[in-house]
């Protein structure tokens, strides 16, 4: 079994839907309200478990309700949770959405997110050591992502880094991750107005540009390759990115080539988005092997 070790946040979504989007000052008439668990590193954990791997996830939660809730989602998705610590006297991180108009819109509150230290990591450390893959997202502090790649790279153990949500990354990280997998907006803000077609030929089989529904960009060392993405009827595109990257990680970890793992995280991401909650449409390996997706 692969075994994946996911550093990131975990986080209680708090999702409306409603058919418009309210503007500054402006109030409208939502349709509903739903709780469901979400962050970053917990739906990347979910996505590579019900995938099959064997996920350990570090990360912090509130000594709230919602934490509680966090905890049992991660356990009950079969993922070790024992480095999921509870922070006292601080919240559980929080996602505001708004679903109108066929897109999300995000506030994220990190609240004991920001408590994913580089002391806090360092008591995993033999977990990361011990990973066939590691994945990490930018919704924890940017010290630690330093951090993490330098343990990485030490172990020699491989690096993922989702660079989401889009902030600068220090040139060392971007040199120690195995992979890099920004959409186009957060490849936008990493590299600059560069033409991207540059950008992926000075990190070949490193880079992998998401578009959507598209599909993916990498340059392979002598071309640009395009693996194209699965069209399906979206109901929630939340956590797309996620399944993506949780099923990327599970693909790699097993040794799938890269092309192959592309594919593979394409179709589990294209059967996320047909259903609601970030990981509510997050597939089982029958269900991405199944002939559902042509
Ligand atoms: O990537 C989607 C996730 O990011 C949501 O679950 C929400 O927590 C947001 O921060
Ligand atoms: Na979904």
């Amino acid at each position: 079994m692969a075994k994946i070790t996911v550093i990131g946040s975990a986080s209680m979504d708090l999702v409306v839907t409603s058919a418009t989007r309210p503007g500054a000052g402006e109030t409208v008439l939502g349709d509903s309200f739903k709780t469901v668990p979400g962050g970053k590193g917990a739906n990347q954990a979910v996505a590579a478990a019900r995938l099959g791997a064997e996920v350990t996830m570090i990360g912090r939660v509130g000594d709230d309700s919602f934490g509680r809730v966090i905890l049992n989602n991660l356990k009950g998705n079969g993922i070790v949770a024992d480095y999921v610590e509870p922070v006292t006297d601080m919240e559980s991180g929080t996602a505001h959405i708004i679903l109108a108009e066929g897109d999300n819109s995000i506030v994220f509150v990190k609240a004991a997110n920001d408590l994913v230290t580089p002391d806090y990591v360092d008591r995993a450390a033999e977990v990361i050591q011990g990973s066939d893959i590691v994945l990490i997202q930018q919704e924890i502090p940017e010290e630690t992502v330093v951090h993490v790649s330098d343990l990485c790279a030490k172990y020699g153990v491989p690096l993922i880094l989702n660079p989401a949500p889009a902030r600068p990354v220090p040139q060392s990280v971007i040199e120690r991750a195995a992979y890099i997998t920004p959409n186009e907006h957060e490849a936008l803000v990493l590299f600059g107005e560069e033409p991207l077609g540059d950008v992926l030929r000075r990190y070949p089989n490193k880079l992998i540009v998401t578009e959507g529904k598209k599909g993916v960009r990498y340059y392979d060392g002598s071309q640009e390759v395009i693996v194209p993405g699965y069209k399906v009827e979206a109901v929630d595109t939340t956590g797309a990115g996620d399944t993506f990257n949780g099923a990327f990680a599970v693909a790699l970890a097993e040794g799938m080539s890269l092309s192959d793992s592309l594919d593979f995280a394409n179709r589990a991401a294209a059967l996320s988005v047909t259903k609601f909650g970030a990981q509510g449409g997050m597939p089982t390996r029958r269900e991405v092997e199944g002939g559902a997706l042509r």
